[in-house]
């Protein structure tokens, strides 16, 4: 006889998110991830958020470099909001039930939908017979990150909505085949201003942390001068800004300046351009400039307060990892318990 199932028709609303450290963060990340993860905080029941270190591994990381951009991740959330006794903060390759629940999620997608993903594409470029199983595998990966805290909230910046339509799919396909109604529907949530943060050298690129060249990203361990040097130096057109938001239309890298700022300022671009049409980019910049110091300069400052003292760090990276068990265990149990494997 087959086993009843039990299936939890309700999820209780519960926010994951992650950021890979395989690289310093930048205003991307901090605007288009972190920022909203700090918003997200007070207003759900549970936040989790995750230092992604074994999605890093698909491409090669030097082991020190590594542990050193974990670490300073950690740093970078904390400096930026995130209360360690709000919110679960940990690395993700110290909850093994992520790489478990994901070899499940490796049998259930499907090739198709995986070379469908433009993030593969891009990244493994011409040479995929080269590029790493892992970085094929990634977004089931991802898929089970959300989906062992049953996550309900994904907020991502727009970059990574392919990879969460995956995720519905993958849980769909296992809720189908197993007839159980186990995972979420997980929902991304894409919003605000600075969803897609682009170069500051061309704003037809997203800000990148690989992008060769420092001059297209503010990083969050920029000092003021660098900060203010790089705005002044961002690529614009000759016109000056626009009162309304139909004036950005096929202008890229005003509208992403644009973007920032309304970011920065936890306000709308309808009413920073109310506030700024009407000047010339060289009178707009340093408005910026200003802004932008203002709210990144305490934050890179606490990132290097923290660093100093990285046992703190780790204590408080080995606390969430045990919380984050605490979640992760009976989900996967259950889900082995699904799938059929004696002694789950
Ligand atoms: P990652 O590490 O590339 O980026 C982390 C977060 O920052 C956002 N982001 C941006 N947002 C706006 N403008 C930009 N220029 C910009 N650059 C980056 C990303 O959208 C992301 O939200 N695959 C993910 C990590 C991940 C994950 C997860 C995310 C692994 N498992 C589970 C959510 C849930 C990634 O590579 O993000």
């Amino acid at each position: 006889m087959t086993e009843v199932v039990q299936t939890p028709s309700a999820f209780t609303p519960r926010v994951f998110s992650g950021i890979q450290p395989s690289g310093g963060l930048t205003l991307g990340n901090y605007l288009g991830a972190i920022k909203r993860f700090v918003d997200m905080q007070g207003q759900y029941d549970q936040t989790i958020y995750c230092m992604v270190d074994l999605h890093a591994i698909t491409v090669w990381q030097d082991p020190e470099k590594l542990r050193h951009a974990t670490r300073e991740l950690c740093a970078g959330f904390i400096a930026s909001g995130i209360d360690p006794k709000q919110s679960i903060l940990f690395n993700q390759s110290r909850v093994p039930e992520h790489a478990q629940l994901a070899w499940i999620f490796n049998c259930v997608a499907r090739m198709g939908w995986m070379q469908r993903m433009t993030q593969w594409k891009d990244k493994a470029g011409k040479n995929q017979q080269n590029a790493s199983l892992g970085l094929f595998a990634y977004p089931a990966l991802m898929a089970a990150d959300i989906l062992i805290y049953h996550a309900t909230h994904v907020p991502v910046g727009e970059d990574q909505k392919q990879h969460l339509e995956l995720t519905r799919d993958i849980a769909i396909k296992f809720n189908n085949d197993f007839k159980v109604d186990f995972f979420p529907i997980t929902e991304p949530v894409i919003e605000g201003a600075a969803t897609r943060v682009m170069s500051l050298r061309d704003g037809s690129k997203k800000m990148s942390k690989s992008d060769p060249s420092d001059a297209s990203r503010i990083n969050m361990t920029d000092d003021a001068d660098k900060i203010a040097t790089k705005i002044r130096k961002a690529k614009t057109d000759p016109d000056g800004l626009p009162s309304e938001v139909d004036g950005l239309e096929g202008r890229p890298e005003a509208r992403n300046l644009v973007n920032i700022y309304a970011a920065l300022a936890d306000t709308s671009v309808e009413a920073v351009l109310a506030e700024v049409g009407g000047l010339q980019f060289s009178e707009f910049k340093p408005k910026l400039s200003e802004l932008a110091v203002a709210k990144l300069a305490p934050i890179s400052g606490e990132m290097a307060r923290l660093m100093q003292d990285t046992g703190e760090i780790d204590k408080i990276l080995d606390l969430g990892a045990e919380q984050a068990r605490e979640i992760a265990t009976p989900v996967l149990k259950r889900t082995y318990e699904i799938v059929g494997m004696v002694g789950a």
